[in-house]
């Protein structure tokens, strides 16, 4: 959307919070910090290792952390920072890697002293601390570290240690300067919540003013400052993201917001319908349902390469939403669901194309649209929790992920209305023996695969020659990586049942046991 606006709603919102920068030098730590910050209801925004004391003076942060990372200080690719950062005049945070850059940039000593720590590992604080001074005395932490600081940079005090880390924690109490060998996010490290909030709250002066009512509030303030008495326009999916950006731009602007929600016939049982009645019935919403389902599958008719259904589904998308779409042209706005993560990755991200990803709200890129984007600033379970809050159901709110091009990619070969109408029928019963069983927030997805075979089977006195049904259960954290869910035997066997003697023309059932890497999610 090259056109777009730099601008979004999301990003304005965050101005009134008070905000803690947490400098990323290796990303699966600093998003853990950064989730924790939040948690403590103060807004946390993860910037690159390269950023200039001047970027960081401009975000007008009230306090600094900088992460863990796997480099070592000596190392010759070892990640730096701007060392004006601790001049900035607001405290400053070092967690593992970042207590030591903080120790080594200030004139302390860093070794490897051959006693590297990993895990479990007992603390004794030393005298009085701002970080430690409602903490008891001796504490489990989590370590993982070769590296040690042994000596402390002047001005500072040594505040805790181990037998392993003569300085596991330290600080300059005037500049307002902090460092800790251990890892307080992670859970291993039973008391590191409070001592990431007393770093917040003591430290900073943080007022713990990110909530999710907060949140709303000031994204609905900031949405009416952007949008003012103009319409804007939205793609619904009915998953949570564009929901829950649909929602709470309704809650800004109300009947200016038009929804487009393109039902391509590629939807599982029910799906449509309750898309309508959340939207429609339930927020009031002025809701186009694009009915498309025969241009879809005239489009996919004979299609079954994956790789061409995909780019046919998007393609065809944007040319109906382009249909719709121009029609208002009064409509200057664009509202997308563009989630925090999305944000913190992109640009950074160069692993291989495994499948071209098509995500239904991405829009040709010649509309002129400005985006709108509220969510922007949130990772998932708070866009989740903001859902919650403005009264969407939880079965949109909770809902499994649910790819783009629909029930085609869970179709293998050609897709016909007949072998949408058997994989649905299937699905939903997977789906409804899921929740039976309470599995269906633990699983990341449940669903059904019909493939191209027909395997022979006998009913009745009589021979049957129909297709099989393979179920797909996975647990994950994020997609990228996922394992085939242990899904008791009893709720397999409730699904095979059911499905064998509900849906006709399915005579056996299988169950996927593949994890990923090497397969994927979904079979195409
Ligand atoms: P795979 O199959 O690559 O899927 O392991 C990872 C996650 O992405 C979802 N997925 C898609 N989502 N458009 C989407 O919006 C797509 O084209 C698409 N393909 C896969 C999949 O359901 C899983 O959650």
């Amino acid at each position: 959307m090259s056109a777009a606006s730099e601008v979004s709603a999301g990003q304005a919102s965050t101005g009134d919070f008070d905000r803690v920068l947490v400098v990323d030098l290796g990303a699966q730590y600093a998003q853990l910090i950064a989730r924790r910050v939040r948690e403590a209801h103060v807004l946390s925004e993860i910037v690159p290792r390269d950023i200039t004391a001047e970027e960081v003076k401009a975000r007008k942060p009230i306090g600094i952390i900088l992460s863990g990372g796997p480099a070592s200080v000596y190392s010759d690719n070892a990640y730096g920072i701007d060392s004006e950062l601790f001049e900035v005049g607001v405290p400053v945070l070092g967690i593992c890697y970042g207590h030591q850059l903080l120790a080594h940039s200030l004139g302390g000593t860093v070794e490897r002293t051959g006693s590297a720590e990993y895990g479990k590992t007992a603390l004794d604080v030393v005298g009085d601390s701002v970080l430690f001074s409602s903490l008891p005395p001796r504490q489990d932490v989590w370590m993982s570290h070769g590296d040690a600081v042994v000596a402390a940079p002047d001005g500072f005090s040594v505040t805790a240690s181990t037998a392993g880390s003569p300085v596991a924690a330290m600080e300059n109490r005037e500049k307002g300067l902090f460092g800790v060998q251990f890892h307080p996010e992670v859970i291993h490290t039973p008391r590191g919540t409070e001592l990431l909030q007393r770093f917040l709250y003591e430290a900073c002066g943080a007022r713990p003013t990110w909530t999710h009512h907060s949140i709303i509030e000031k994204s609905v303030e900031a949405i009416r400052g952007q949008i003012g008495d103009q319409k804007v326009i939205c793609g619904l999916s009915g998953g949570v993201d564009s929901s829950v950006a649909a929602a709470l731009v309704q809650k800004a602007v109300g009947s200016q917001l038009i929804c487009i929600f393109v039902d391509h016939g590629l939807l599982r049982s029910g799906e449509a319908e309750q898309v309508e009645a959340t939207f429609r019935d339930t927020f009031h919403v002025n809701l186009i349902h694009v009915k498309a389902e025969d241009r879809f599958l005239e489009a996919l008719a004979g299609v079954t390469d994956p790789e061409s259904k995909r780019k046919i589904i998007g393609e065809t998308f944007i040319r109906v939403f382009e249909d719709v779409a121009a029609e208002l042209t009064d409509t200057p706005f664009l509202v997308q669901g563009t989630l925090y993560p999305d944000i913190i990755e992109s640009g950074t991200k160069d692993a291989a194309k495994i499948k071209s990803h098509h995500n239904v709200g991405g829009l040709p890129e010649d509309m002129q649209f400005e985006l709108v984007e509220p969510l922007r600033d949130l990772f998932k379970d708070e866009v989740r929790a903001v859902g919650e809050e403005l009264g969407l159901p939880p079965e949109i709110v909770w809902r499994q992920p649910f790819p783009g091009p629909g029930l085609a990619i869970r179709i293998i070969g050609d897709i016909t209305r007949e072998r949408l109408d058997i994989l649905r029928a299937a699905d939903s019963i997977i789906l409804e023996e899921v929740r039976r069983a309470g599995l269906y927030n633990e699983l990341w997805q449940s669903f059904g695969v019909l493939p191209l075979i027909k395997t022979v089977g006998v009913q009745g006195d009589g021979r049957t020659y129909a297709h099989p049904l393979i179920i797909r259960a996975v647990t994950s954290d994020d997609a990228m990586t996922a394992d085939w869910a242990r899904v008791p035997y009893d709720v397999l066997e409730a699904m095979s049942s059911r499905i064998i003697n509900e849906v006709p023309e399915i005579n056996r059932v299988a169950y996927d046991i593949s994890s990923k890497p090497p397969a994927t999610i979904e079979w195409e």
